[in-house]
């Protein structure tokens, strides 16, 4: 047997995650590795710190990429932050909420789980009503943008309720992290977790994480060690530095790192309101085509994502032909419904390096194409003319 090496088929990533990776950010990948404790590697280190406050909009110390995916980031929240018998307030409107109660669990905390409609922001008032209910609650936990829905939530109303409850905040960020407006200081937000693969334009395996000075000082004093060797963020931070000397913890994803760290340049090139308004734009433009092509987008307007559209699969279409077909006719991956929305809906990822004009026309017109075939009524020249006109306003 004689195993070559592997090459991939070249794919337009419009899915939930990955999405497309910047050339920029492939090329910086193939430089050279040196030593995770060489100065050079070092001086870096503190350039991608810089460049993730700037990101996440925070003077926090404590932000840094921890050495794993989102899911991992999720993880490093919950275990420093969850004490064993800790009451944690889940806010549960989606997929990843519900992972969000697992992680309090396996950390020994208590999860107070309040449901919300999927495809909805999480209704504050449920909030309220959960933390009067619950008045020894330490910590509340939500997403901010809802990966299998679609849905936004309001971060800062979210955070204002807990504080006046007297609770710590720890949101999901791994999908809003450059595609929608996040100001983790100016909205008070104590613990933050993103991933790198999406609004970043970056390969999977990182999670950037921020921890306030509130939330520190819980994780500092503990009485009970954090459960993870790993993910002990006090262990971290000798790594990643903050005051203290660097230490040995692990061998840090040299080159992955070396890609975040061009990402967060072309972030900062961009302008961080500037990537805001892309997704923003673009989104209406992918709206305006998929409209035209008679499908439906399923979260209410004021409470939608840029960067994730989740749409209603028209009658009588099969979820699997359609995806399947955009992915041998035409290089194209998009979402499948995760959870309750299996087979009900697509999900139309516009995520950083993918969220530009020529994966809107492609999608729309491809969709057009094969709706089309398989029996829709669909005028894909009007929809890919629909985009067009978005495409083109300068205002
Ligand atoms: C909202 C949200 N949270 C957490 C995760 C987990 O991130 P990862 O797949 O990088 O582990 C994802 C991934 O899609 C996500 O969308």
């Amino acid at each position: 047997m004689s195993i070559q090496s592997f090459n991939p088929p070249v794919r337009t990533l419009m899915g939930p995650e990955p999405a497309d990776v910047h050339p920029r950010i492939l090329s910086a990948l193939g430089r050279p590795t040196i030593g995770h404790l060489d100065p050079a590697f070092v001086a870096m280190m503190d350039e991608i710190k810089e460049l993730l406050r700037y990101a996440f909009r925070t003077e926090n110390t404590l932000t840094m990429p921890i050495s794993a995916p989102g899911s991992a980031g999720m993880e490093a929240c919950f275990v420093n932050l969850v004490e064993p018998g800790d009451k944690v307030v889940v806010c549960i409107n989606g997929v990843f909420g519900l992972r969000m109660k697992e992680n309090v669990e396996r950390s020994g905390g208590v999860a107070i789980v309040v449901n919300d409609a999927w495809g909805r922001a999480f209704d504050p008032q449920k909030l309220e009503d959960a933390l009067r209910a619950n008045p020894d609650t330490k910590i509340v936990a939500f997403v901010h943008a809802e990966t299998s829905t679609g849905a936004c939530s309001d971060v800062k109303t979210l955070v204002e309720i807990a504080h006046r409850h007297d609770c710590l905040t720890i949101v999901d960020a791994v999908t809003a992290l450059g595609g929608c407006e996040l100001q983790v200081d100016t909205w008070g937000v104590d613990a933050v977790y993103a991933g790198t693969q999406k609004c970043l334009s970056c390969t999977p395996g990182l999670a950037p994480v921020s921890f306030n000075e509130q939330a520190l000082e819980k994780v500092r004093n503990r009485s009970t060690k954090v459960q993870s060797w790993f993910l002990d963020l006090n262990l971290v931070m000798g790594y990643w530095g903050g005051e203290q000397k660097r230490s040995y913890h692990h061998t840090a994803p040299i080159n992955a790192l070396y890609g975040l760290h061009e990402s967060l340049v072309m972030l900062q090139e961009e302008g961080i309101e500037n990537a805001w308004a892309r997704h923003r734009k673009n989104h209406l433009a992918l709206r305006a085509g998929l409209e035209a092509l008679g499908l439906e987008l399923i979260v209410p307007e004021a409470e939608r994502l840029p960067q994730l559209n989740a749409v209603s699969i028209p009658g009588g279409i099969d979820d699997a032909t359609v995806r399947g077909r955009l992915l041998q006719e035409y290089g194209l991956e998009i979402g499948a419904g995760l959870g309750e929305f299996a087979g009900k809906v697509w999900r139309i990822g516009l995520m950083g390096y993918s969220s530009r004009a020529a994966n809107i026309l492609l999608c729309v017109g491809a969709l057009g194409n094969i709706l089309n075939s398989l029996g829709v009524t669909a005028d894909t020249g009007a929809a890919l003319s629909g985009v067009q006109t978005i495409l083109s306003d300068r205002t």
